[in-house]
């Protein structure tokens, strides 16, 4: 079988992306071939003004791209990002920003800082975003994940690291990442029993050559991670394969997760993966679902209606 790759991306000529974290590594990569295949693309930032720059770098193909401010660390800026997107429907919802190895810290809301932003933010933003993907023929939501998830626990009793209780920096990513699965996952299933034609999928990109690394010099698995990465990281481009095929390629089934699939899935073409057996676990998705409405606020009110 050929190995999948971007030119196998389907025309998305009257498609809407979404595309958080857009201007960087595997996000911007992700948006150079959807705007290339005719997509429009709304590019979500933290700085408008690095959109911007980044935008201008994207070589003028038969798609469009606009830049809109979103900040994962405020609900504030999520909700105002949701309230001021002007599409009556969105085809994919790529939730691909993400942070690594950050020291404690919280965002605007007072969750931790990795949590809150890598899927905090986009639980919320995927709840607000819902009706407008619903509102497309057959809506795609799409998690980054990371096999950083496979050494992830998840204590509910001390789900924020408050006070910077118990954390550390390299649990606090791999839990972001289990929960983004966990969501993609539980999302899939809600989308299924509200008999909705929308689906919910996973990718990774393996090791990738991104700035992700630039969050965690300091720390001293960053260190080892970048030495790592110098070895065996795939251009961002191969690491974007994954996040395409889930997004794009219309085989692709609710709940299924893609990945680089070789070297224990560091790099390789894109393929679906198993994720490892607690990112599938019910009674934990639940729960997680819960306390992350609870948290931030939003119900996914469209799934009730
Ligand atoms: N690279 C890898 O090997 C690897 C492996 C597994 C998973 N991943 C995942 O891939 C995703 C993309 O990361 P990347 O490797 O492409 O890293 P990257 O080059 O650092 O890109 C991360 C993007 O997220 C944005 N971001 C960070 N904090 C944000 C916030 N508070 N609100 C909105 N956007 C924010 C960054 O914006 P700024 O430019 O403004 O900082 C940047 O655009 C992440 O979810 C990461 O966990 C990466």
């Amino acid at each position: 079988m050929s190995r999948w790759q971007a030119t196998d991306t389907p025309d998305l000529t009257g498609k809407t992306v979404v595309v958080t974290g857009a201007n960087s590594g595997i996000g911007l990569e992700a948006t150079r071939v959807m705007v290339a295949r005719g997509a429009r693309v709304v590019m979500a930032c933290r700085s408008v003004e690095r959109g911007q720059q980044a935008a201008a770098t994207l070589a003028a193909g038969a798609g469009r791209t606009e830049v809109h401010a979103l900040d994962l660390a405020s609900l504030g800026s999520v909700r105002a990002f949701a309230q001021a997107l002007k599409a009556p429907a969105i085809d994919i919802l790529l939730n691909n920003a993400g942070v690594m190895l950050l020291p404690y810290g919280t965002t605007a809301d007072g969750f931790e800082k990795q949590m809150g932003i890598n899927h905090l933010g986009h639980f919320a933003l995927t709840s607000l975003l819902l009706p407008k993907v619903l509102a497309a023929p057959r809506g795609r939501v799409v998690q980054v994940a990371s096999i950083a998830h496979r050494r992830a626990r998840l204590d509910f009793n001390n789900l924020m690291c408050t006070d910077g209780h118990g954390y550390s920096a390299m649990q606090a990513y791999a839990r972001s990442k289990l929960a983004n699965l966990l969501f993609a996952f539980e999302l899939q299933r809600r989308l299924e029993a509200a008999g909705a034609s929308a689906i919910a999928v996973a990718a990774h990109p393996g090791v990738s050559a991104t700035n992700l690394a630039g969050h965690f010099s300091k720390h001293w698995f960053g260190r080892i991670a970048r030495g790592i990465g110098v070895l065996f990281a795939q251009p961002a481009a191969d690491g974007a394969l994954p996040l395409l095929r889930a997004a794009t390629a219309p085989d692709v089934l609710g709940g299924e997760y893609y990945g680089a699939s070789q070297w224990r899935e560091f790099r390789g073409p894109p393929e679906r993966v198993n994720a490892r057996p607690h990112a599938y676990d019910l009674d934990t998705a639940k729960r997680l679902w819960d306390a992350s409405a609870s948290y931030t606020g939003e119900h996914f009110l469209a799934l009730n209606t």
